[in-house]
């Protein structure tokens, strides 16, 4: 079936949408993204999402596109025109086309582009048994707090871990983890504490994480902010990630070692829980 897609102010079916071969996007990665998650045709925290386009666009020194509402406002017809019920909206914003050069063009003309993907997030076998994950070495560069479309090594990752038979890798720099391919990382310790790397350079600043980590205070949990290893990890009570498009998702082995009994422990199950109610209330 085809979609409508959203191009530079036109909303297309997807088989006519063009952007140019000179996109710098296309040649320097040199673009942002946000994928906002779609819960009865609601967006999920789409002013978080917001927020850290901005704050991306800024680093890269991106001019806006269009204006928020704007932004919101083509959200919205997307997921309407699409019919989308439950799923995601990808956003990406590039520098624009220029003559392929290193500097950028001094007067740029940023590309917006948006379209959607039908998922099914709330009712995810994966959320049942759980993820197995395989750890790599963090080759990414130094500004991971910057969404760039520079997704090669996280692709790489991810095939990695399915060659070893598990379905996600984390990611770890001078003994610890960073976090997931794409997603926050997590462990819950033996005495209950919520554990997951304090913001810097070196991680994505999960919209999830910030709402989860938030849900998670008001529910009396302690959390901490801080870096852990592997061996904490796989010697840990329970593990988890998030993101926009899983939630919060359970994780039951790391590196071949099995955590607790094997499935989703019961501070990630009432994590979920507390997120899919809270989060569908904040739906736009
Ligand atoms: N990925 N860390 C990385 C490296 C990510 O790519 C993502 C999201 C996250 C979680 O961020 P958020 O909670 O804001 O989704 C953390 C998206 C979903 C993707 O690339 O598909």
């Amino acid at each position: 079936m085809s979609r409508i897609v959203y191009v530079n102010g036109e909303f297309l079916p997807e088989a006519e949408a063009k952007i140019s071969v000179f996109d710098r996007g296309f040649l320097f990665a040199d673009g942002v993204y946000e994928v906002t998650s779609v819960l009865g045709g609601k967006l999920i925290d789409f002013e978080g999402h917001r927020a850290r386009l901005h704050r991306s666009l800024t680093e890269l020194e991106i001019p806006a596109p269009v204006g928020d509402e704007e932004l919101l406002s083509i959200h919205r017809e997307l997921v309407e025109r699409n019919g989308i019920e439950e799923g995601m909206v990808y956003m990406q914003v590039t520098r624009g086309a220029a003559d392929r050069d290193f500097i950028y063009p001094a007067d740029p003309k940023p590309s917006l582009v948006l379209f959607t993907q039908v998922m099914s997030l709330t009712e995810s076998p994966k959320a049942e048994k759980g993820l197995n994950i395989v750890s790599i070495e963090d080759q990414r560069w130094a500004r991971r707090d910057i969404k760039t479309v520079q997704l090669l090594y996280p692709s790489m990752g991810k095939m990695a871990a399915k060659a070893a038979g598990a379905d996600d890798a984390w990611m770890v720099e001078e003994g610890a983890v960073t976090e997931g391919t794409s997603n926050n990382a997590y462990i819950v310790t033996r005495d209950g504490k919520i554990v997951t790397r304090q913001l810097s350079n070196a991680i994505l600043h999960g919209i999830t994480r910030k709402a989860v980590l938030r849900f998670a205070r008001e529910a009396q949990m302690v959390v901490e902010e801080r870096a852990f290893t592997i061996e904490e990890a796989q010697d840990a009570a329970e593990a988890f990630v998030t993101s926009a498009t899983t939630f919060v998702m359970p994780v039951v082995s790391i590196d071949g070692v099995t955590l607790g009994d094997g499935t989703p422990g019961p501070v990630t199950r009432r994590l979920r829980e507390i997120y899919l109610d809270e989060a569908q209330k904040l739906g736009v």
